[in-house]
């Protein structure tokens, strides 16, 4: 394979990257912490490690840093060592140990964000010390080189003078961006965006703790331009005018978050110095303002896989003047940021294990890594997850069932129909999850054969008297009625489970379970070599495991191998902003993943019809 191997020492860590990551990043990623103060911008010269095996060239920064023979004993500055061939790598013992977080699946994230503070108690100028104001607060931070931005040389004589030279610098990246007056450094806040189609969700970190502070979400204010992508993006095609109305709907969509979240949390706007967004590539293209036809249309073309840092005001945020906005990079048209920062969160790339990372929806995105080698690819899986093209289907919302158990023979006082509804109301209809449990369940106690068909009435009444009374007809359609709101409803106006939705769900779970079969056969593995499924998305993370395996969505495992892995994409932006080194990740996650395109391979649909059945 591409990657490299590094070996840390003394924590006895082995790591496998992408050659030409930085040692720091390498150890950042995996949770081994090397020093550091200027988070790998390559100015502190604190992160050093010695190279007991392997070799790296020595930089002018080396030199400044390390005696001659040091450098013949391998020490180098570890941010900025580009790791091209496999290493063993000391680690000297931490002066100061860095904070870290728990993000995402079980992530160990070293805070290490790129908005800093410093607190500052500056001499005063006299006649023998006329440094300027700003050699002033530069030198007093020697450990980062600086450059200052307008805003701050605005502010900085008065703040300094009104603090009696005791003042706090913020720091973005490189940028001096701010002085203010007094001991700030604990005031320091990031938002996390994670753009949905449908839903949008906003958390306010705290970025010296990694802390959430208050979490707001709410519908995308585009929502009336249509329930998915593809809708939206034909709305921009018909008329010019849509798309900055579509972009503004989106920008006032994360203002009003960021208001919510803000005040929830008792922060002021201005003391928010980063965001990031995690979309897929349509929402991201539409809050840029950045037509999207293109990505919808073969061959799908994205404008670009990465984003330049764009500031907040662009986004229409009205924040801290310098706040500057990170938008994830995405694969694909149809593998988005949403998708990159969701494998962030996973750490993907970061795990020997073979693991599938599934996330669930009209698109669906899936990826595979055996540990070495990184595959994705996108299937259409329709509407059905989200209640579309479902007789009695509906979103995730109050009165929706979104669990179905049945028992074939139940003993005295057991129900043989048993219904989990969201809010505990009266059951309305049937949401993603009721679904998969619906044709699950119904699939375990023999009623849907390994074809997804029905049985007999005769077979269903002899075999299963508990449930037989419950199969009906709507016309020539045969039903399972799941709901009677009163003992002699018709049989139209229960809450019923028709045989075209068990088709329909067969549909979409063809199309995924073709995906990853496709991926498993790329990578020459079998489904009983993957070690972990991840099931993730708004949808995904509701799934039961048992039910996702009866059916087929996932491959045949042991359901503890199943994960619900959650939102990731709002886990993978919070990383975003907790480290520069998991932002960097994200980049170098575009170079290792290999996009499978399915629509042009030719064994797709002999593939797709061996995958609709159940596998008993
Ligand atoms: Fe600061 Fe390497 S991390 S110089």
């Amino acid at each position: 394979t591409g990657r490299v191997l590094l070996r840390f020492a003394p924590s006895a860590r082995d790591v496998r990257v992408p050659p030409g990551v930085s040692v720091f990043d390498a150890a950042s990623w995996n949770g081994i912490a090397i020093d550091s103060t200027c988070g790998g911008h390559g100015t502190c010269r604190k992160c050093k490690v010695q190279l007991t095996s392997g070799s790296a060239p020595v930089t002018s920064h080396d030199r400044r840093t390390f005696t001659e023979s040091e450098i013949e004993d391998g020490w180098r500055l570890a941010c900025l060592v580009k790791a091209t061939t496999d290493l063993a790598v000391d680690v000297p013992p931490l002066v100061t140990r860095p904070k870290a977080a728990t993000v995402g699946v079980g992530r160990q994230v070293i805070l290490r964000p790129s908005v800093q503070k410093r607190y500052l108690e500056l001499e005063e100028p006299t006649l023998s010390d006329q440094r300027t104001d700003l050699q002033r607060v530069l030198d007093a931070i020697d450990d980062l080189e600086l450059t200052p931005d307008l805003h701050v040389l605005r502010r900085l004589p008065k703040v300094l003078r009104d603090n009696d030279f005791k003042v706090t610098a913020v720091v973005i990246d490189e940028s001096l961006v701010d002085v203010e007056g007094g001991d700030t450094t604990t005031r320091r806040y990031g938002i996390a965006y994670d753009l949905g189609t449908t839903t949008v969700v906003a958390t306010l970190l705290d970025l010296s703790t990694g802390t959430p502070v208050s979490v707001a979400s709410m519908l995308n204010k585009q929502q009336p331009f249509g329930a998915d992508v593809i809708t939206r993006i034909s709305a921009t095609m018909m008329d010019p005018d849509t798309l900055p109305r579509l972009r503004d709907l989106a920008q006032a969509t994360l203002a009003e978050l960021a208001a919510d979240v803000c005040a929830e949390g008792e922060v002021d706007l201005h003391e928010v110095l980063e965001v990031a967004v995690a979309g897929n590539a349509t929402m991201t293209a539409l809050l840029l303002g950045v037509d999207p036809e293109p990505l919808g249309v073969a061959p799908f073309i994205q404008s670009t896989a990465s984003w330049p840092t764009v500031s907040a005001s662009e986004v229409g945020l009205e924040l801290h003047p310098a706040a500057q906005v990170v938008v994830f990079p995405a694969l694909g048209a149809y593998v988005g940021g949403d998708i990159v920062a969701g494998m962030l969160a996973c750490g993907m790339d970061r795990d020997k294990r073979t693991r599938l990372f599934i996330d669930v929806g009209t698109n669906c995105e899936i990826v595979l890594s055996d540990g070495d080698t990184i595959v994705s690819t996108a299937a259409p899986a329709g509407p059905a997850f989200e209640g579309g093209a479902i007789r009695c289907g509906m979103r995730a919302a109050d009165g929706a069932i979104e669990v179905v158990k049945l028992v074939a023979e139940p003993q005295e006082d057991q129900a043989a129909v048993t219904l989990g509804v969201i809010g505990d109301t009266e059951p309305r209809g049937l949401c993603g999850s009721g679904l998969v449990d619906a044709v699950a369940e119904l699939a375990r106690v023999g009623l849907l054969d390994d074809t997804g068909r029905f049985v007999p009435d005769d077979v269903a009444a002899e075999r299963f008297p508990a449930l037989a009374d419950r199969l009906a007809k709507i016309g020539e359609e045969r039903v399972f009625v799941l709901h009677r709101h009163t003992p002699d409803d018709e049989v139209a106006s229960t809450v019923y489970l028709s045989q075209r939705d068990v088709r329909e769900l067969q549909f979409a779970k063809g199309a995924i379970a073709t995906g990853w079969a496709l991926l498993l056969e790329e990578l020459g593995l079998e489904e009983s070599d993957v070690q972990q499924v991840l099931l993730a998305g708004s949808f995904g993370s509701y799934l039961s495991p048992a039910s996702a395996v009866r059916i087929g969505l996932v491959p045949k495992l042991p359901v503890l191998r199943i994960v619900s892995a959650g939102n990731v994409a709002g886990e993978g932006a919070k990383m975003a902003l907790l480290s520069s080194r998991e932002r960097a990740g994200a980049e170098a996650l575009l170079e290792e993943v290999q996009y499978v395109e399915l629509s042009d391979r030719a064994d797709f649909n002999d593939r797709f019809v061996e995958k609709l059945g159940f596998p008993g």
